[in-house]
């Protein structure tokens, strides 16, 4: 599995995203927590993906709670290698409540400190300045190793690490092949200042997996606005570049999407898987080599959908 590393982090391109654990939006139910929740896990390790991404909000609790559970069955050595990363909801800027949702996860995780510690997102009503403020003692006595940010634009990341004193070493953003505007924006200066762009919904939660027509979509997504059979229609062009792209590698779309956003310096995927199948193929696409037109291809097709109006949610 490939690696990255930045502002001292180490960690797999693609790492595993852990939304769909325990949280009943996604409609997976009761035996995806119990059994494919910690089966993905231990496959995840098994080949070489160490960056495992949860949220208190993911379940809430559940997610981590079940990492923690099934993380701590493993060797030491093998656990010494991840980094488990979660994020919490800075609604109220008191040090005390960001520690008290540091300690939960704490807690469920089954962890003396959190690897990598992300802000999940702007909050309108609590600066930047003020949501690190209320991280830094956490840092200072190293119950936090590493502060992140998530959903926060060029700006607000920069005025996060002047507030911090310290690298916010990652923004969690929605990045893909429908998604694509943070290329432009926040992946030049996680290259030029060693940071990392953490991509989510890396295969547009589906909507790049091949299955155009939605017939899969259940759960949350079945109400969404943003796979509305509307918005489908509208990234159709990109969905067959995808495809004829996918077919020239004897790869799948889902592949052809997470090697668009790895062809990105400093930036790794996240997706959330539903079998063990899915997983391993989306790890097998750390190493899918996509030639330059095949990528400027992928990427004005990107753009060009992403300018049409309405098709991101
Ligand atoms: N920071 C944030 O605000 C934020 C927001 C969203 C997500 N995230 C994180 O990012 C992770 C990934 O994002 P996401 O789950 O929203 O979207 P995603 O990774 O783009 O989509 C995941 C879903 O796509 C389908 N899929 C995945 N791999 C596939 C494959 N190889 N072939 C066919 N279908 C495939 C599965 O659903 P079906 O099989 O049911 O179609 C899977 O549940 C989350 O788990 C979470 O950890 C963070």
């Amino acid at each position: 599995m490939q690696q990255v590393e930045a502002a001292g982090m180490r960690v797999s391109r693609i790492g595993l995203g852990t939304w769909q654990f325990g949280s009943r939006e996604w409609g997976y139910g009761d035996d995806y927590l119990r059994e494919m929740a910690p089966a993905l896990l231990r496959r995840a390790v098994e080949l070489g993906i160490t960056l495992i991404d949860t949220a208190e909000a993911y379940g809430p609790g559940r997610s981590e709670q079940v990492i923690g559970e099934t993380l701590a069955s493993l060797a030491p050595e093998a656990r010494s290698r991840l980094i488990v990363a979660t994020k919490f909801m800075p609604i109220a800027p008191l040090e005390g409540i960001v520690a008290r949702q540091a300690a939960g996860s704490r807690r469920r995780l089954q962890v003396d400190a959190l690897d990598l510690y992300y802000a999940h997102w702007p909050n309108p009503f609590v600066s930047a300045r003020r949501v690190m403020q209320s991280l830094r003692p956490l840092v200072e006595s190293g119950l936090v190793r590493r502060v992140g940010v998530s959903n926060y634009s060029l700006e607000a990341w920069q005025a996060a690490e002047a507030a911090l004193g310290a690298p916010v070493v990652a923004n969690q953003v929605r990045f893909s092949l429908i998604a694509p505007g943070p290329a432009r924006t926040l992946v030049p200066w996680a290259v030029s200042h060693h940071r990392l762009v953490v991509a989510y919904s890396p295969v547009g939660q589906g909507m790049l997996a091949g299955d155009p027509a939605g017939a899969t979509v259940r759960g949350f997504r079945a109400l969404n606005p943003g796979h509305a059979a509307r918005v489908r229609a509208r990234i159709a062009p990109l969905i067959a570049v995808v495809g004829d792209v996918a077919r020239t590698h004897g790869a799948t779309p889902a592949q052809v999407a997470l090697a668009w956003v790895l062809h990105h310096p400093n930036t790794v995927a996240i997706p959330g898987a539903r079998t063990v199948a899915q997983l391993e193929e989306n790890a097998a696409a750390a190493d899918l080599a996509l030639d330059d037109a095949e990528l400027g291809r992928l990427t004005q097709a990107a753009f060009e959908a992403a300018d049409r109006p309405g098709t991101t949610s």
